[in-house]
């Protein structure tokens, strides 16, 4: 069977049956033979060492795909996620790790194996992430010598305690784009929110360390960025963390509201996100301090916006004027539009290939079991693409509290949209595997 490119975007429209599995994957080995947009092409230029070049084709079908919500993707994942270990050795307040039975291993050998093979020399960029501290992880060197190796820039988070001196060096030759977490700017308000196990003033040396490798590194472009945690207690002093960022040389500054669920803790009830208020009258001299350093200010839209003034046809306005004013003309109920199934993979410890880092207990399928384009194009996969941005994405989706998911990074979105009067949606599709604990048994939805 031969496909054209419109068969290949609405195979149902033009009789071509892609639903069960077995069709599927026929479908998918034929497809990849006779347009060959992924795989023939893809196949040349992994011959010729440049599997992670895009074609033309690739590119305009990714973009077509996300601006329609088109089921397939004919490019692999832009952006890998692999998670080098769940394990931790602080336990910080604002952290499910402190709060929540999680997850502690490092990734297994022969995922990685896999992760070696089939991700990263088809990936744009990847990311060695996942609940816990990556350079706890057996596999956190080699996983950047290889990123070395494929010249593949790669971004972590860390607390900064096990960033030695020897594995500055080698960052210092990679493309990492290195995060490190400061609540504070002071010793005080640091380790209040980090608790004391996380040194205030070694996380200082150790960017000061950073720094000095960056400004060295010939070949290699270290670059640095600040992850602060915003709480009622250290808002007042985002200020001085730009400053002391900019002394440090990092880039930009990632101001994090992390939702907090049904917690009722010390540290919940200081969290920013229950002070809206608070932060809005903090907001122009954060902007204006990273506006004077000259660093990027990564924060979630929601709360930059200004506080809800009511519209004259719906009771209160959405938060931001703009996609509000986008969203009467789509008819979205979501503020935001979530790209991450159409461009990521997250990857865990035992090859549970998640749709993103908020839903981490959705499997999408296992690499140990699929090759990595099989399960990108599965019907999971596939369903998510559909469901993602319409007015019934999956339940996952509805809380988010990533700034670029579908709520823009406002967790309690939905629960403010009925409160504002307009009737319920519709039970989510419910999509991927399921682990439950209690039963001891995986769920295929
Ligand atoms: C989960 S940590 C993992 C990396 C590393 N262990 C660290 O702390 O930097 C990644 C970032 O998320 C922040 N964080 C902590 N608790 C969070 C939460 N409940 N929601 C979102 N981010 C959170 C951390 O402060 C850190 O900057
Ligand atoms: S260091 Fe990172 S992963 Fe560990 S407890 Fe703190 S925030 Fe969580």
């Amino acid at each position: 069977m031969r496909v054209s490119v419109a068969q290949a975007f609405q195979p149902a429209r033009h009789g071509i049956e892609v639903d069960q599995r077995a069709g599927w994957k026929a479908y998918a080995t034929e497809m990849r033979s006779s347009v060959g947009i992924i795989g023939r092409s893809a196949r040349r230029q992994r011959r010729r060492g440049m599997a992670r070049r895009r074609t033309f084709w690739q590119r305009a079908a990714s973009r077509l795909a996300r601006d329609w919500s088109l089921p397939l993707m004919f490019e692999p994942p832009v952006k890998i996620q692999i998670v080098p270990t769940n394990a931790c050795n602080l336990r910080c307040r604002a952290c499910p790790k402190t709060w929540y039975d999680t997850d502690n291993r490092p990734m297994a050998p022969e995922v990685y194996a896999r992760v070696r093979e089939q991700a990263l020399p088809v990936a744009l960029e990847a990311h060695l992430q996942g609940l816990g501290e990556p350079t706890l992880s057996p596999l956190f060197d080699e996983m950047v010598r290889d990123a070395i190796r494929l010249d593949l820039p790669f971004h972590f988070v860390t607390n900064a305690a096990r960033l030695t001196d020897e594995r500055i060096r080698l960052l210092a030759e990679s493309k990492a784009f290195v995060t490190v977490s400061l609540d504070g700017a002071t010793a005080d308000s640091h380790e209040w929110s980090r608790t004391e196990k996380s040194d205030f003033a070694h996380v200082l040396r150790t960017l000061e360390t950073l720094n000095e490798a960056r400004r060295q590194a010939r070949g290699g472009a270290l670059t640095i960025q600040i992850s602060t945690v915003v709480t009622r207690r250290n808002v007042a002093e985002i200020p001085d963390i730009i400053r002391l960022a900019k002394r440090v040389g990092a880039s930009a500054i990632s101001l994090i509201t992390p939702g907090m669920g049904p917690r009722d803790d010390e540290f919940a009830r200081e969290a920013i996100g229950r002070h809206e208020e608070t932060y809005r009258a903090h907001w122009p001299a954060i902007r204006q301090a990273a506006q004077e350093a000259g660093i990027a200010l990564i924060a979630p839209p929601y709360l930059e916006a200004p506080a809800p003034t009511p519209a004259p046809e719906q009771g209160e306005a959405p938060r931001d004027a703009a996609p509000a004013e986008a969203r009467r003309r789509t008819r979205r109920i979501f503020p935001r539009k979530c790209f991450a199934p159409f461009r990521e993979m997250y990857i865990d410890v035992d090859g549970w290939v998640r749709p993103c880092c908020v839903a981490t207990g959705i499997g999408m399928g296992n690499l140990l079991e699929r090759d990595l384009m099989t399960i990108w194009n599965n019907r999971h996969y596939r369903r998510l693409r559909r469901a993602i941005n319409s007015n019934n994405p999956p339940g996952f989706c509805r809380g988010c509290s990533a700034a670029d998911g579908i709520t823009g990074g406002d967790e309690a979105f939905l629960e403010k949209h009925y409160a504002r009067g307009h009737p319920p949606l519709p039970d989510p599709p419910k999509i991927g595997f399921l682990w439950v604990k209690d039963e001891g048994k995986l769920i295929e939805f």
